[in-house]
């Protein structure tokens, strides 16, 4: 590894699924990047030239950056021109962001800024979170106030295509004031080949907030087609595929829930500052939740009927516990929630969990997706992974499918 002797001119506060790509990707364009994780592992793959997250091509990045003496990992944050925040922001129990990380990591860098820094926040982020954290700095140092540069810029990267999209798509730059705007439309005008879109801080914080809500309700309204389409006798994916024939209709696919750590998240953080105006939004949030909740019970009456009807105790597959498919990702998986509420009532039925993607699991065990579907009496297709398409289900089975599999 070659050693820097110049200080970094970067600071990257977080290094997870966003902040170790970007990193990467800032040293590539051949700034030092000082990269700070409070967790030590982390510091230390990095260190190693090796990742601790699967992104394809990520490795090869963040070990040449490594190598080239471009990308340091460390706990603790030093001096630089541009700190980036990008840390975790989850929501607390009654569905309220937690914005608490992005103020830790705001509170770590206080003692290091220095007129004429840019401070940028690219964590998903509720309406004034930017000029709460403006605030928070010139509170602890007076003597910066209005010399410091700040932006927010969310990031809307696709997990998977993370070092492509990074790249290549159009960005969304925030300000607190045009001042600031300019200059982190600058920063990222170095590695960024997308459109860079400038407006407002706030505008921007609500920019990405809008955008997963929109997807959420835009499913919400396939998921509540699903719902009527089931009582009414109708084959939903036949009816969406009919009325998508019409010039100005693009209806999305319904599922079995909608999951993941930002269209399942994101909206929240609407509805906790805009309860009152925030109706559709709540309510699809509301539907896509109900929806998983409806498909456990659809599995549970499922397997009343079979016993009925057949005097024994169904064998019964589960297929996917990822949230979206033909990724191993579990984090808030509607997928895995249906999962574990048809275990909480099982009856000693023998069930089969199907997940292709992941080699084992530290709560399931895992059962091969040939196996389970040849075995199982009742065949659940929670997750569209494309396995499952090619499979060939003997015609006595119970098929439920909640994600589209079995298209007539
Ligand atoms: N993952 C995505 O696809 C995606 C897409 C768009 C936006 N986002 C947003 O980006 C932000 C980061 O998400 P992520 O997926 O990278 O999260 P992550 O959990 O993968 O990584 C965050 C990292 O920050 C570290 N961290 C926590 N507190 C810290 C602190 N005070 N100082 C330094 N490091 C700290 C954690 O140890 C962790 O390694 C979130 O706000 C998320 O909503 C994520």
């Amino acid at each position: 590894m070659k050693i820097k002797k110049s200080s970094p001119d970067v600071v990257m506060m977080g290094l997870g699924y966003i902040g170790l790509p970007t990193a990467a990707l800032i040293a590539k364009s051949g700034k030092y990047v000082h990269g700070v994780d409070i967790n030590q592992n982390v510091v230390d793959t990095i260190n190693s030239g090796k990742v601790h997250i699967v992104e394809p091509e990520l490795d090869a990045a963040v070990a040449f950056a490594v190598n080239e003496g471009n990308l340091v990992a460390d706990t603790k944050p030093v001096n630089a021109r541009t700190y980036i925040i990008v840390v975790p922001t989850p929501f607390k129990d009654k569905n309220e962001p937690d914005t608490s990380f992005v103020e830790a990591a705001t509170v770590a860098i206080l003692p290091l800024l220095e007129e004429g820094d840019l401070y940028i926040i690219e964590s998903t982020s509720p309406v004034g979170t930017t000029e709460k954290m403006t605030g928070l700095i010139y509170s602890k140092r007076p003597e910066l106030k209005n010399k410091l540069y700040v932006a927010y810029c969310p990031e809307r990267v696709l997990p998977g295509n993370v070092m492509h999209e990074l790249v290549h798509n159009d960005r969304v730059i925030g300000g607190i004031d045009n001042a600031s705007t300019q200059k982190a439309l600058s920063f990222y005008q170095q590695f960024v080949k997308g459109e860079l879109h400038k407006t407002n801080a706030r505008t921007a914080e609500m920019c990405k907030l809008v955008e997963n809500s929109s997807r959420d309700v835009q499913i919400a309204f396939a998921n509540e087609l699903s719902l009527i389409c089931d009582k009414a006798d109708i084959n939903v994916w036949e009816l969406i595929n009919l009325t998508n024939k019409h010039p100005r209709v693009n209806i999305l696919q319904p599922g079995c829930g909608v999951g993941g750590h930002c269209i399942a998240v994101d909206p929240y953080f609407i509805v906790a500052d805009y309860p009152m105006e925030s109706k559709i939004i709540g309510t699809a949030r509301e539907i896509n939740n109900y929806k998983s909740f409806w498909c456990a019970e659809k599995i549970k009456n499922t397997k009343l009927e079979f016993q009925l009807k057949h005097g024994r105790k169904p064998r019964i597959a589960l297929m996917g516990l990822a949230f979206k498919p033909n990724i191993d990702d579990l984090r808030e998986s509607p997928a895995k929630y249906i999962v574990q509420k048809v275990l909480q009532d099982s009856n000693d039925e023998e069930y089969f969990i199907v997940e292709p993607n992941i080699a084992s699991h530290n709560v399931f065990k895992l059962t091969d997706y040939n196996v389970a579907a040849e075995q199982a009496d009742i065949v659940v297709f929670l997750v569209g992974h494309k396995q499952f398409f090619e499979l060939e289900l003997d015609k006595g089975k119970v098929v439920l499918d909640f994600c589209g599999i079995v298209r007539q």
